[in-house]
């Protein structure tokens, strides 16, 4: 496995496997691997002949006053990992390599999509996210990019993204890996401490009450977030951020649930903010 820092330099390896005829899957990462992370590597591997992680904690992703400074970083462990994945190259840059002095290009989704759900509390997030994707795209040349389910909104946004930009390559959904209780795979799971992380597991419980209760035939979408938040609120350290139900293919609002429509939360605990979603059909 090579490791390269450099921007031209991993473009330079990018391109000489092309050359070569081969095929890349880019799984981008901010590092402290979990089994979220090397799901999606597998998926990457069964399906690309190369592939490329990198682990860059994304400066401009995240707001005044969140946890850029404090974000788990691992490098050394996180390299053993992928070596034990069988990936190909790690893509490492440091912020200056990635944002050079007096740098001042952005990509920006506009629309609705980006206004909601995690856009409310964390404006700049997903301008972050869709401008160092693009750097990602460009400098490592995939065929394909892995991105997982669990933040539902950003591979939404990154697939329009994909499409209205006309990017040569296609996005895989990777479903949530979650630990046996249900808990899904974060990085920010670290910052819980045993009882928060007890707490933590009303996400997937009232994901699931939802559930059940549109199988059963509700179809009444503010019945169900009811039931969503009334579930929530029996953990009591737990504070909602949003509990809500949109339709699936463009987070535009539904009274009625038909279709395939996405349930997603965002509840903090203590300092920690946590979100986890569920995609039902009806
Ligand atoms: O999902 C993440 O880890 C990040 O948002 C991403 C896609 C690597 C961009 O920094």
């Amino acid at each position: 496995m090579q490791t390269f820092t450099s921007v031209i330099k991993m473009q330079e390896w990018c391109k000489e496997q092309k050359r070569e005829g081969k095929t890349i899957g880019l799984v981008p990462t901010m590092g402290y691997l979990h089994q979220g992370h090397l799901a999606l590597v597998r998926e990457a591997r069964r399906a690309c002949d190369i592939v490329v992680v990198s682990i860059f904690v994304n400066p401009i992703q995240f707001g005044v006053g969140e946890d850029f400074e404090d974000y788990p970083r691992d490098l050394d462990k996180d390299s053993l990992l992928l070596e034990q994945g069988q990936v190909d190259a790690v893509f490492a840059p440091s912020i200056k390599e990635m944002y050079p002095l007096g740098y001042n290009s952005f990509v920006e989704v506009l629309g609705e999509i980006s206004q909601k759900l995690c856009a409310q509390s964390r404006p700049i997030h997903f301008r972050g996210v869709t401008t160092v994707v693009s750097k990602l795209f460009h400098i490592c040349l995939p065929d394909q990019a892995f991105f997982g389910q669990k933040d539902a909104q950003q591979v939404m946004i990154i697939e329009k993204m994909v499409r209205e930009l006309n990017f040569p390559l296609s996005i895989v959904r990777v479903p949530i890996v979650r630990e046996e209780d249900g808990l899904a795979l974060s990085s920010r799971n670290v910052y819980l401490d045993a009882e928060q992380r007890k707490q933590a597991l009303v996400l997937n419980r009232s994901l699931q009450a939802a559930r059940e209760l549109i199988q059963s035939g509700e179809r009444n979408v503010a019945k169900v977030k009811s039931l969503l938040e009334q579930t929530i609120k029996t953990s009591p350290g737990a504070i909602i951020g949003y509990a809500e139900i949109y339709d699936a293919s463009d987070l535009t609002e539904v009274e009625e649930i038909k279709g395939q429509v996405l349930i997603a939360l965002a509840v903090k605990f203590g300092t920690t903010r946590l979100i986890d979603n569920l995609l039902v059909e009806v």
